[in-house]
């Protein structure tokens, strides 16, 4: 039996959950649902990441603490997770005993590699990212707004020697031992390698930050934030010890963002080779989802909560906007106009208009009777080779495609003139689109679970039943419920 394991960056908790977090964490349950479906041992890890400053800060100015302010951002994303229907194994959170415990462990295991040294640089709090003065001026003048924020700072920390493996890192990539998908993101990483890779700063000073794991033998430090939050993907599967840890390690795909991909590919890897671990097979990075064009933020109306698009069309038309229309791997674009457009086109006349009136021809010509069904196994070739490459837009594409084929032979068989004169034939016909219902469900099911299981509902056994049509009925002039 194979195993896979998936796991999703672990957002911060210093605000709720949006739609790119939304769009990250759908795309890592199709990766885990397929390979379960596939007969994998399959473990899919999904958390938070709780401490680091920026975090403490926003705590501070609400007036609370910041574990119970973690808390409470932590239920708003395990609620994301029950609305969205993602099957995740473990949540792991780094505030958890086990977590800390862990990195602990870890620290004092990479212990050959770190030292002691003085920092000077920026600081970028709300990406919590060390930064050189050349890095500043060239977000000078790329980001001046960004820029606008960077901290200057001085200061004593902890480095970890991440020089002493980039080369091996960087071969590792170039051999795609190490695969970044999709190829743009590779070529970038290894752009980055090609300028040289330097010892990292790898914790803060208490009296500076102190929200964070204390580092080992020394009360006056703790661990940058992305340090420790790394190490959450070997900490949730029990590192060292941890069964899980030997079934599933190395991960088989990381899916994360383009903006951390340097710590994914280039940190997380020097720090695994550090362990004596081997890496991942493959890092996924997917693109930004902007709303109208523009770059989400909460002070413009376009930070959307997922709860507003799921309570009007429902999580499993949330699943396919984001799945299909969002070009795998790269930047996608959010408006109502669009999302209303492609839940009535493509979920309303292609899949529920399908649904919907073979059941009803079912019922009106044969009393529900389906008959004998043919096995129609078709190819799913190209289905399994888009999953296999990270794209998901054309997996469900093809999905869709067997759909709208299923349309157009009903459209031409005419089963209402068949009706008339050629029963036998008719229901071959119903036969045959029912069959194959049944088989393309089998493909829909890692991404759209609960629409997978009602078509088996209504056609699995046999006979359908009463059915009342509710598949994805017509939504019309629904804007934000904000506007
Ligand atoms: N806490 C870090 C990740 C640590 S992983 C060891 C972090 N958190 S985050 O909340 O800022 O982002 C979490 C994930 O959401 C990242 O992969 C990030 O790229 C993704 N997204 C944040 N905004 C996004 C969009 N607008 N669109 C798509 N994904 C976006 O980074």
């Amino acid at each position: 039996m194979n195993k896979f394991y998936v796991a999703a960056a672990i957002p911060y908790v210093n605000d709720v959950p949006h739609i790119g977090h939304a769009l990250e964490a759908i795309q890592a349950d199709v990766l885990a649902r397929y390979h379960r479906q596939q007969g994998d041992q399959t473990f899919f890890s999904y958390g938070t990441d709780e401490h680091g400053g920026k975090i403490s800060e926003k705590a501070t100015s609400l007036g609370v603490s910041p574990e119970r302010y973690a808390d409470q951002v932590v239920a708003s994303f395990v609620d994301l997770t029950k609305i969205l229907d993602i099957s995740y194994d473990r949540f792991v959170r780094t505030t958890e005993a086990q977590h800390v415990q862990s990195a602990q462990f870890i620290w004092k295991q990479l212990a050959p590699y770190i030292y002691k040294g003085s920092y000077k640089g920026l600081y970028d709090q709300k990406e919590e990212e060390f930064l050189t003065i050349e890095d500043g001026q060239e977000i000078k003048r790329k980001d001046p707004e960004r820029f606008a924020r960077l901290q200057a700072i001085e200061e004593e920390n902890y480095f970890f020697k991440l020089s002493a493996f980039a080369e091996k890192v960087k071969q590792a990539i170039e051999t795609d031992t190490l695969k970044i998908v999709p190829s743009t993101r590779r070529n970038e990483i290894l752009a980055l390698f090609e300028r040289g890779l330097t010892d990292i700063s790898i914790s803060r000073p208490k009296d500076k930050i102190s929200w964070g794991i204390p580092v080992p033998g020394d009360d006056n430090q703790v661990m940058y934030v992305w340090f420790e939050a790394l190490m959450n993907y070997i900490t949730t599967l029990g590192y060292p010890n941890g069964e899980n840890f030997k079934t599933f390690w190395p991960c088989d795909v990381h899916v994360v963002g383009k903006d951390i991909l340097r710590f994914h590919a280039a940190i997380w890897p020097g720090m695994l080779l550090a362990l004596g671990l081997p890496l991942p097979s493959t890092i996924f990075v997917h693109g930004f989802i902007t709303v109208g064009g523009r770059k989400m933020s909460k002070s413009e109306g376009t930070g959307i909560p997922p709860m507003d698009i799921v309570s009007v069309y429902g999580s499993e038309a949330m699943r396919y906007y984001f799945l299909r229309h969002v070009p795998s791997g790269e930047d996608g674009d959010f408006t109502w106009e669009k999302f209303e457009r492609v839940y009535n086109g493509e979920l309303g006349n292609e899949l529920g208009n399908l649904v919907q009136r073979t059941a009803s021809m079912l019922n009106k010509y044969q009393q529900g009777m389906i008959g004998a069904m043919p096995s129609a196994e078709h190819d799913r070739g190209p289905y399994d080779e888009a999953i296999a490459n990270l794209r998901f837009d054309r997996a469900l594409e093809y999905v869709f495609g067997l759909f709208r084929g299923l349309n157009q032979y009903i459209d031409e068989e005419k089963p209402w003139v068949l009706a008339k004169d050629d029963t036998e034939h008719l229901s071959e016909v119903l036969a045959y689109v029912c069959s194959s219902l049944l088989q393309t469900a089998i493909l829909l099911e890692p991404f759209l679970p609960k629409t997978a299981s009602k078509i088996n509902e209504v056609f699995g056994s046999g006979v359908v039943k009463n059915y009342d049509g509710a598949f994805f009925p017509r939504i019309e002039n629904h804007s934000s419920p904000k506007h």
